[in-house]
């Protein structure tokens, strides 16, 4: 076993960790207030070959694998999950679908545009009445002539407003329930397609989360993705890419917590003494370090065991519900050595607080994960039971 990243591994978080403390930290505040999204910088990260990293040279990517893409992905939300999410939903979600499910000529169209930041992806599955039961979709998809016609509307699509392309999911065959949903690419400025509300957020403000509406979107049948039908398991197996990603968010948010948490900790004196010095401090430092700790351990599992192929749904859902649940702990301990400047606006903590809490939903909530875990462990013991 060995738990330690190589040398281009290293050089790649160097590289990612200088490129965020440059381009991004000095902006992170002003972006979060206006709600801004960084569109030079998300483009810059597509000229540096982080927007298609999980993606071969052929379609234009780095050819890497999940490892690298997680540290990256860590190293970004360090310093901002809004670029994180940014990055992680354009490519684990919207190309990676494209990648998964595509054919040759899908692929070579969109992932090689997509890669390189030329394009920038969306993936529409939740809708305003179906949420963790994705399968209840409602959005229509009819076949006519040479043609599919949408109709219906996607909720908490993050890069909405600025996707050129989105991958979305539509019921083709009501009856066939989860069996009958496929997907589809759908270009921006198709007429019948437009972004709607953009969603005012607690945390995460950088990054834009909008409502898509399809109102008889009329797209050739050569945008189906996969299989009719297909489009249900394929975007369980995107989200167990997904998942990693959001996993190495709540990662990089939780060191940015601590980093932060440390260094006012040594410095912050009070009854004579550095805070640092005092027990209650050192034990908050202890468990958010722990944490920190388990929590990579995971993820980097999750993500080591992907690059190796097979299932790996279950590994995938613990790594997210882990790293989530536990960043938002180890973030509260962060606020609290800060003490009443902990909630003040523009202090890492206050953001980070605010930050944290949508990925504890975002992809699949913890009551997803734990329904996931338990059906994967259930299945296994079914299947031990069967060969004993
Ligand atoms: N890999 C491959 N296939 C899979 C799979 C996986 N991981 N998981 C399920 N499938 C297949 C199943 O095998 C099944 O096929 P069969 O009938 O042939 O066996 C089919 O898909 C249906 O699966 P289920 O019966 O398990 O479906 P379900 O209706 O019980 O739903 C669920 C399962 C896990 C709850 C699912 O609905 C789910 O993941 N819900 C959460 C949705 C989610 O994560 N939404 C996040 C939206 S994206 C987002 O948040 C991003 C953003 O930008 C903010």
């Amino acid at each position: 076993m060995d738990f330690q990243l190589n040398d281009e591994q290293l050089h790649l978080k160097k590289s990612v960790r200088e490129f965020a403390e440059r381009e991004i930290k000095p902006n992170v505040m002003k972006w979060d207030e206006a709600g801004e999204f960084p569109l030079a910088t998300i483009k810059e990260l597509g000229k540096l070959g982080m927007l298609g990293m999980i993606f071969p040279p052929e379609y234009g990517g780095a050819g890497m694998g999940y490892v690298e893409y997680v540290t990256a992905i860590e190293e970004l939300s360090r310093v901002d999950g809004s670029v994180g999410i940014i990055v992680a939903a354009h490519t684990s979600l919207c190309s990676n679908h494209i990648f998964l499910a595509g054919n040759e000529a899908q692929k070579k169209k969109y992932v090689s545009k997509l890669s390189t930041g030329e394009f920038l992806g969306a993936w529409g599955l939740t809708e305003p009445s179906s949420g963790s039961d994705a399968g209840s979709a409602r959005m229509t998809a009819v076949r006519k002539g040479n043609n599919w016609v949408l109709n219906g509307t996607k909720t908490f699509c993050t890069n909405g407003h600025y996707a050129d392309v989105v991958v979305v999911l539509a019921v083709t065959d009501r009856a066939a329930h989860t069996h009958g949903i496929s997907a589809f690419v759908v270009e921006k400025d198709t007429k019948g397609f437009r972004p709607g509300k953009k969603e005012n957020k607690l945390g995460l403000r950088a990054s834009d989360t909008a409502e898509l509406i399809f109102d008889d979107c009329v797209i050739p049948a050569e945008n189906l993705l996969g299989g009719e039908g297909q489009g249900f398991p394929d975007a369980m197996r995107v989200l167990d890419g997904g998942r990693i990603s959001i996993a190495a968010l709540s990662l990089g948010m939780a060191e940015g917590a601590y980093d932060a948490a440390l260094k006012y900790s040594k410095q912050r004196r009070q009854f004579g003494k550095a805070i640092s010095d005092f027990q209650a401090i050192q034990w908050k430092l202890a468990d958010m370090a722990t944490e920190i700790d388990a929590a990579r351990l995971q993820t980097y599992r999750a993500a080591w065991l992907r690059d190796r192929g097979g299932l790996v749904t279950r590994e995938v859902a613990m790594a997210k519900m882990a790293a989530t649940e536990s960043a938002q702990r180890t973030i509260d301990r962060a606020v609290q050595i800060f003490g009443g400047r902990g909630v003040v606006q523009g202090e890492i903590t206050e953001r980070l607080y605010r930050d944290i809490r949508a990925l504890r939903i975002y992809e699949g909530a913890t009551e997803v994960q734990k329904l996931i875990i338990a059906r994967e462990l259930l299945n296994e013991a079914r299947v031990h039971e069967k060969n004993r």
